[in-house]
Protein backbone atom coordinates (compact mmCIF):
# COMPACT_ATOMS: atom_id res chain seq x y z
CA UNK A 1 0.00 0.00 0.00
CA UNK A 2 1.38 3.25 -1.25
CA UNK A 3 1.14 6.23 1.26
CA UNK A 4 0.62 9.43 -1.13
CA UNK A 5 1.57 12.93 1.31
CA UNK A 6 1.03 15.48 -1.08
CA UNK A 7 -1.28 16.56 -3.69
CA UNK A 8 1.98 16.27 -6.14
CA UNK A 9 2.28 12.56 -5.33
CA UNK A 10 -1.17 11.98 -5.34
CA UNK A 11 -1.72 13.60 -8.67
CA UNK A 12 1.27 11.63 -10.18
CA UNK A 13 -0.13 8.33 -8.96
CA UNK A 14 -3.24 8.36 -10.66
CA UNK A 15 -1.09 9.28 -14.49
CA UNK A 16 0.50 5.93 -13.64
CA UNK A 17 -2.35 3.90 -11.85
CA UNK A 18 -5.29 1.14 -13.54
CA UNK A 19 -7.73 1.82 -14.51
CA UNK A 20 -10.80 2.28 -13.01
CA UNK A 21 -9.90 4.36 -10.14
CA UNK A 22 -12.32 4.09 -6.77
CA UNK A 23 -11.63 7.35 -3.73
CA UNK A 24 -12.81 6.64 -0.43
CA UNK A 25 -12.92 10.18 1.27
CA UNK A 26 -12.60 9.89 4.87
CA UNK A 27 -11.81 12.23 7.94
CA UNK A 28 -9.96 9.00 9.60
CA UNK A 29 -10.96 7.38 12.77
CA UNK A 30 -12.04 4.70 10.42
CA UNK A 31 -14.45 2.49 11.94
CA UNK A 32 -16.58 -0.47 10.37
CA UNK A 33 -18.56 1.40 8.28
CA UNK A 34 -15.70 2.99 6.88
CA UNK A 35 -14.27 -0.46 6.61
CA UNK A 36 -17.44 -1.49 4.42
CA UNK A 37 -16.78 1.13 2.45
CA UNK A 38 -13.30 0.45 1.47
CA UNK A 39 -14.48 -3.37 0.73
CA UNK A 40 -17.30 -1.82 -1.56
CA UNK A 41 -14.69 0.39 -2.89
CA UNK A 42 -12.39 -3.02 -3.85
CA UNK A 43 -15.78 -4.84 -5.01
CA UNK A 44 -16.44 -1.91 -7.74
CA UNK A 45 -12.32 -1.44 -8.79
CA UNK A 46 -12.08 -5.05 -9.29
CA UNK A 47 -8.35 -6.55 -9.27
CA UNK A 48 -7.43 -4.34 -12.19
CA UNK A 49 -8.21 -0.89 -10.52
CA UNK A 50 -7.22 0.96 -7.82
CA UNK A 51 -8.80 1.93 -4.46
CA UNK A 52 -7.22 5.17 -2.38
CA UNK A 53 -9.07 6.20 0.52
CA UNK A 54 -8.18 9.67 1.18
CA UNK A 55 -7.62 10.54 5.01
CA UNK A 56 -8.25 14.69 5.76
CA UNK A 57 -9.73 15.89 8.77
CA UNK A 58 -10.78 19.00 6.84
CA UNK A 59 -10.57 21.92 8.79
CA UNK A 60 -13.54 24.08 6.28
CA UNK A 61 -16.31 22.03 7.19
CA UNK A 62 -15.49 22.71 10.62
CA UNK A 63 -17.05 25.74 12.08
CA UNK A 64 -15.80 27.53 15.26
CA UNK A 65 -16.14 26.40 18.57
CA UNK A 66 -16.95 22.69 16.74
CA UNK A 67 -14.78 19.59 17.40
CA UNK A 68 -12.07 20.49 14.62
CA UNK A 69 -9.43 20.76 17.29
CA UNK A 70 -10.37 17.09 19.11
CA UNK A 71 -12.12 15.43 16.19
CA UNK A 72 -10.47 11.75 16.52
CA UNK A 73 -7.20 11.23 15.06
CA UNK A 74 -6.13 7.36 14.81
CA UNK A 75 -3.66 7.57 11.46
CA UNK A 76 -1.70 3.89 12.50
CA UNK A 77 -4.84 2.28 13.00
CA UNK A 78 -6.28 3.82 9.71
CA UNK A 79 -3.45 2.64 7.97
CA UNK A 80 -3.92 -0.74 9.35
CA UNK A 81 -7.85 -0.80 8.38
CA UNK A 82 -6.93 0.29 4.35
CA UNK A 83 -4.26 -2.23 4.27
CA UNK A 84 -6.71 -4.90 5.70
CA UNK A 85 -9.24 -4.17 3.13
CA UNK A 86 -7.13 -4.18 0.36
CA UNK A 87 -6.53 -0.17 -0.41
CA UNK A 88 -3.77 0.28 -2.99
CA UNK A 89 -2.64 3.81 -1.64
CA UNK A 90 -3.40 6.44 1.53
CA UNK A 91 -3.68 10.11 0.86
CA UNK A 92 -2.90 11.82 3.56
CA UNK A 93 -2.13 15.76 2.56
CA UNK A 94 -1.60 18.68 5.00
CA UNK A 95 -4.04 21.53 5.53
CA UNK A 96 -1.86 23.91 3.76
CA UNK A 97 -1.52 21.23 0.84
CA UNK A 98 -5.34 21.67 0.37
CA UNK A 99 -5.42 25.15 1.31
CA UNK A 100 -2.21 27.07 0.14
CA UNK A 101 -1.78 30.66 1.47
CA UNK A 102 -3.83 32.74 -1.35
CA UNK A 103 -6.33 30.06 -1.52
CA UNK A 104 -9.86 31.50 -2.56
CA UNK A 105 -12.18 29.69 -4.12
CA UNK A 106 -14.92 27.61 -2.13
CA UNK A 107 -17.63 25.30 -4.11
CA UNK A 108 -20.79 26.00 -2.87
CA UNK A 109 -24.28 24.21 -3.83
CA UNK A 110 -26.73 26.18 -2.72
CA UNK A 111 -30.76 24.02 -2.47
CA UNK A 112 -30.13 21.15 -0.67
CA UNK A 113 -27.08 22.32 1.36
CA UNK A 114 -29.96 24.67 3.20
CA UNK A 115 -32.18 22.64 4.97
CA UNK A 116 -31.81 19.60 7.70
CA UNK A 117 -27.59 19.85 8.93
CA UNK A 118 -26.96 22.64 7.14
CA UNK A 119 -29.80 24.87 8.99
CA UNK A 120 -28.09 23.96 12.07
CA UNK A 121 -23.99 24.25 10.62
CA UNK A 122 -24.23 26.95 7.98
CA UNK A 123 -21.07 26.47 6.21
CA UNK A 124 -20.53 23.08 6.72
CA UNK A 125 -21.96 21.62 3.18
CA UNK A 126 -19.92 24.26 1.55
CA UNK A 127 -16.60 23.09 2.85
CA UNK A 128 -17.53 19.70 2.10
CA UNK A 129 -17.86 20.21 -1.25
CA UNK A 130 -14.59 22.28 -1.42
CA UNK A 131 -12.62 19.72 -0.39
CA UNK A 132 -14.16 16.88 -2.42
CA UNK A 133 -14.04 18.81 -5.31
CA UNK A 134 -10.48 19.32 -4.32
CA UNK A 135 -9.63 15.58 -4.26
CA UNK A 136 -11.71 14.81 -7.53
CA UNK A 137 -9.40 16.90 -9.02
CA UNK A 138 -6.37 15.96 -7.75
CA UNK A 139 -6.78 12.15 -7.78
CA UNK A 140 -9.27 12.36 -10.68
CA UNK A 141 -11.28 8.71 -9.85
CA UNK A 142 -13.81 7.06 -11.77
CA UNK A 143 -16.05 6.36 -9.10
CA UNK A 144 -16.26 7.57 -5.19
CA UNK A 145 -18.18 5.83 -2.99
CA UNK A 146 -20.17 7.64 0.18
CA UNK A 147 -21.90 6.60 3.36
CA UNK A 148 -25.27 6.62 3.54
CA UNK A 149 -25.65 7.64 7.01
CA UNK A 150 -24.64 10.90 5.56
CA UNK A 151 -27.59 11.41 3.31
CA UNK A 152 -27.46 14.81 2.85
CA UNK A 153 -23.56 15.18 2.49
CA UNK A 154 -24.52 12.58 -0.20
CA UNK A 155 -27.26 13.84 -2.10
CA UNK A 156 -25.47 17.33 -2.12
CA UNK A 157 -22.56 15.53 -3.50
CA UNK A 158 -24.15 14.15 -5.91
CA UNK A 159 -25.70 17.32 -6.56
CA UNK A 160 -22.51 19.29 -7.18
CA UNK A 161 -21.24 16.88 -9.05
CA UNK A 162 -24.04 16.37 -11.85
CA UNK A 163 -23.84 20.49 -11.68
CA UNK A 164 -20.29 20.83 -12.16
CA UNK A 165 -20.15 17.82 -15.06
CA UNK A 166 -17.99 16.45 -12.56
CA UNK A 167 -16.80 12.94 -14.70
CA UNK A 168 -16.84 10.95 -11.12
CA UNK A 169 -19.72 8.42 -10.63
CA UNK A 170 -21.17 8.85 -6.88
CA UNK A 171 -21.35 5.17 -5.42
CA UNK A 172 -23.69 4.96 -2.09
CA UNK A 173 -23.31 2.25 0.60
CA UNK A 174 -25.66 1.77 2.92
CA UNK A 175 -25.41 2.61 6.79
CA UNK A 176 -23.66 0.07 8.95
CA UNK A 177 -24.98 0.22 12.62
CA UNK A 178 -23.74 -1.31 15.49
CA UNK A 179 -25.82 -4.60 17.34
CA UNK A 180 -27.97 -2.56 18.70
CA UNK A 181 -28.87 0.50 16.00
CA UNK A 182 -26.44 3.11 16.35
CA UNK A 183 -25.02 4.29 13.37
CA UNK A 184 -21.61 3.73 13.40
CA UNK A 185 -19.67 7.06 12.98
CA UNK A 186 -16.50 8.33 14.48
CA UNK A 187 -18.10 10.53 16.94
CA UNK A 188 -19.44 7.41 18.63
CA UNK A 189 -16.40 7.86 20.35
CA UNK A 190 -16.94 10.85 21.98
CA UNK A 191 -19.76 8.94 23.93
CA UNK A 192 -19.09 7.87 27.67
CA UNK A 193 -20.46 4.63 28.96
CA UNK A 194 -24.05 6.76 30.26
CA UNK A 195 -24.30 8.48 26.61
CA UNK A 196 -23.53 5.66 24.63
CA UNK A 197 -26.89 3.79 26.55
CA UNK A 198 -28.51 6.94 25.90
CA UNK A 199 -27.56 6.73 22.22
CA UNK A 200 -29.37 3.73 21.21
CA UNK A 201 -32.57 5.08 21.87
CA UNK A 202 -31.76 7.37 19.31
CA UNK A 203 -32.22 5.03 16.03
CA UNK A 204 -34.73 2.83 17.70
CA UNK A 205 -37.31 5.75 18.12
CA UNK A 206 -36.86 6.48 14.18
CA UNK A 207 -37.45 2.37 13.45
CA UNK A 208 -40.65 3.46 15.74
CA UNK A 209 -41.62 6.30 13.75
CA UNK A 210 -40.77 4.25 10.71
CA UNK A 211 -43.43 1.19 11.66
CA UNK A 212 -45.86 3.83 12.16
CA UNK A 213 -45.54 4.65 8.89
CA UNK A 214 -45.25 0.79 7.67
CA UNK A 215 -48.97 0.71 9.12
CA UNK A 216 -50.35 3.16 7.42
CA UNK A 217 -49.93 6.40 8.55
CA UNK A 218 -49.46 9.19 5.90
CA UNK A 219 -49.36 11.96 8.97
CA UNK A 220 -46.06 13.54 8.93
CA UNK A 221 -46.90 15.92 11.69
CA UNK A 222 -47.49 12.49 13.17
CA UNK A 223 -44.79 10.23 12.10
CA UNK A 224 -42.10 12.88 13.10
CA UNK A 225 -43.79 13.52 16.54
CA UNK A 226 -43.44 9.86 16.97
CA UNK A 227 -39.37 10.10 16.27
CA UNK A 228 -39.20 13.55 18.18
CA UNK A 229 -40.94 12.06 21.54
CA UNK A 230 -39.13 8.75 21.60
CA UNK A 231 -35.85 10.60 21.09
CA UNK A 232 -36.33 12.91 24.01
CA UNK A 233 -37.91 10.23 25.90
CA UNK A 234 -34.85 7.93 25.43
CA UNK A 235 -32.13 10.02 24.60
CA UNK A 236 -33.18 12.61 27.29
CA UNK A 237 -32.47 15.53 24.63
CA UNK A 238 -34.86 17.36 22.95
CA UNK A 239 -33.54 16.56 19.09
CA UNK A 240 -32.13 19.43 16.84
CA UNK A 241 -34.32 18.36 14.24
CA UNK A 242 -36.29 15.67 13.08
CA UNK A 243 -37.98 15.81 9.57
CA UNK A 244 -39.76 14.13 6.90
CA UNK A 245 -38.02 15.08 3.94
CA UNK A 246 -38.61 14.02 -0.39
CA UNK A 247 -35.65 11.81 -0.62
CA UNK A 248 -34.34 13.23 -3.86
CA UNK A 249 -34.89 17.08 -3.35
CA UNK A 250 -34.79 16.92 0.52
CA UNK A 251 -37.57 19.23 0.43
CA UNK A 252 -40.17 19.12 3.70
CA UNK A 253 -42.94 17.27 3.36
CA UNK A 254 -46.74 17.07 4.91
CA UNK A 255 -47.96 13.43 3.37
CA UNK A 256 -46.11 10.66 3.14
CA UNK A 257 -47.03 10.59 -0.24
CA UNK A 258 -43.41 9.63 -2.09
CA UNK A 259 -40.44 7.90 -1.43
CA UNK A 260 -38.56 10.01 1.75
CA UNK A 261 -36.15 10.25 4.67
CA UNK A 262 -36.83 10.62 7.88
CA UNK A 263 -33.80 12.52 8.99
CA UNK A 264 -32.80 13.76 12.78
CA UNK A 265 -30.00 14.99 14.58
CA UNK A 266 -29.32 14.69 18.26
CA UNK A 267 -27.01 15.93 21.26
CA UNK A 268 -26.10 13.83 23.87
CA UNK A 269 -23.58 15.88 25.64
CA UNK A 270 -21.39 17.31 23.72
CA UNK A 271 -21.63 14.78 21.29
CA UNK A 272 -23.66 15.33 17.92
CA UNK A 273 -25.25 12.48 16.32
CA UNK A 274 -26.90 12.10 13.12
CA UNK A 275 -29.34 9.62 11.76
CA UNK A 276 -31.65 8.81 8.84
CA UNK A 277 -34.08 6.20 7.58
CA UNK A 278 -35.66 6.10 3.94
CA UNK A 279 -39.54 5.70 4.33
CA UNK A 280 -41.91 4.68 1.38
CA UNK A 281 -45.61 5.61 1.36
CA UNK A 282 -47.77 2.97 2.56
CA UNK A 283 -49.10 1.48 -0.74
CA UNK A 284 -45.73 1.23 -2.12
CA UNK A 285 -46.01 3.40 -4.56
CA UNK A 286 -42.60 5.64 -5.01
O1 LIG B 1 -17.93 12.26 5.44
C1 LIG B 1 -16.79 12.68 5.70
O2 LIG B 1 -15.99 12.05 6.39
C2 LIG B 1 -16.38 14.04 5.18
O3 LIG B 1 -17.41 14.96 5.21
C3 LIG B 1 -15.72 13.98 3.77
C4 LIG B 1 -16.73 13.52 2.71
C5 LIG B 1 -14.53 13.06 3.79
C6 LIG B 1 -15.24 15.38 3.35
O4 LIG B 1 -14.31 15.88 4.25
Amino acid sequence: MRTLGTVGEAAGFRTTAASPLVLVPTMGALHDGHAALIDAARMRAGREGTVVVSIFVNPSQFAPGEDLARYPRTLEKDMDVCLRHGADAVFIPSAEEIYPPGDSTIVEETELARGLCGAARPGHFRGVCTVVAKLFNILRPHTAVFGEKDYQQLAVIRRMTRDLFLPVEIMAHPTVRDSDGLALSSRNRYLDADGRERARHFPAALQNARALAEQGETSVSKITATARDGITAGTGSAPEYVELVDAESLQPLTRLDRSAVLAAAVRIGETRLIDNLRLNPPDGKV
